[in-house]
């Protein structure tokens, strides 16, 4: 039986792709589930299966279809029997690849759409895998002194600095911003809900730093700090097997730093 099953959400490329990579070598007794919605499309995951064949699953997962979300917990509870780690990576800036940059770009349609992908997505993933967290083991994270306060795993949600009310400076990007601030209250939210009780799961809203992927492309030449995959992952990890219940509800920076919603 695996030491500990991850469940990484938008894992074709970018940063999921690079969790499920980082993962698979740091924790060498332990499975991931790789879900996309292309899954024979993705040559990095593709490539990841072929170099780990027994402790790679790839599964079909648009996150805005609740039927696949169904498959996969199916697929979850009967190969594994928990979770316990979810990291809900998928993530776009909007319809067109580039945030608003002012209010005369802002359409119903892309509002909704982003909406769809980075938070009702996570929100519904949540719901539909939290007996599975339940039934994780506390691999990950540090555990708690008090073993009735043990936590069971951990829910990460990928968000962005951007999602800042308190930090927002300089305006525009309206569906990403609204929809990574809205996915940290959906993270304070289920902390709360999914606090309670004997088998607590820990979540958490992470920042990545700007990182080398397609979604930051249009953006790279005004970055002074681009990060890699690899680097970025690398940290968050860090941040993940860290994690206390006290953290829980928080959203932290790549360097581990609580940062204000
Ligand atoms: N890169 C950065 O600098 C940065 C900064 C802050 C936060 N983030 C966050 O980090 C996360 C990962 O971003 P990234 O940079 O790795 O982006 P990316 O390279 O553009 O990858 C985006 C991922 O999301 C998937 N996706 C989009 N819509 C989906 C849907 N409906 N169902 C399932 N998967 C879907 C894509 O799948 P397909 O291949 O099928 O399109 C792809 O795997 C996002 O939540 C993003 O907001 C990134």
């Amino acid at each position: 039986m695996a030491s500990a099953v991850t469940l990484v959400q938008g894992a074709s490329r970018g940063i999921g792709l690079q969790f499920c990579k980082t993962i698979l070598k740091r924790h060498p007794g332990s499975v991931v589930i790789a879900t996309c919605r292309q899954p024979n499309s993705s040559t990095g995951l593709q490539q990841l299966k072929a170099e780990n064949p027994d402790r790679l699953d790839l599964c079909e997962l648009d996150v805005t279809k609740d039927e696949q979300i169904g498959n996969v917990v199916k697929f979850t509870k009967e190969r594994h029997g928990k979770l316990d780690l979810l990291i809900n990576s998928a993530g776009m800036l909007h319809t067109s690849g580039r945030g608003e940059t002012s209010l005369r770009d802002v359409s119903r349609e892309g509002l909704i759409d982003t909406f769809n992908t980075n938070t009702v997505g996570p929100l519904l993933m949540a719901k539909h895998f939290a007996p599975l967290l339940k039934s994780g083991s506390g691999y990950f994270g540090i555990k708690s002194p008090d073993s009735k306060t043990q936590h069971t795993s951990i829910l990460v949600n990928m968000s962005a600095k951007v999602g800042s009310t308190t930090e927002n400076q300089l305006g525009g990007w309206y569906s990403y911003r609204m929809s990574k601030a809205a996915l940290n209250m959906c993270s304070k939210n289920l902390s709360i809900e999914l606090g309670r009780g004997s088998k607590p799961v820990i979540c958490v809203s992470l920042h990545p730093g700007t990182v080398d992927t397609d979604l930051s492309r249009p953006y790279h030449k005004n970055v002074p700090k681009l990060f890699t995959t690899e680097y970025s992952v690398d940290c968050l990890m860090d941040v993940v097997e860290s994690l206390t219940m006290s953290d829980t509800g928080k959203f932290f920076l790549y360097d581990r730093t609580a940062f204000p919603f």
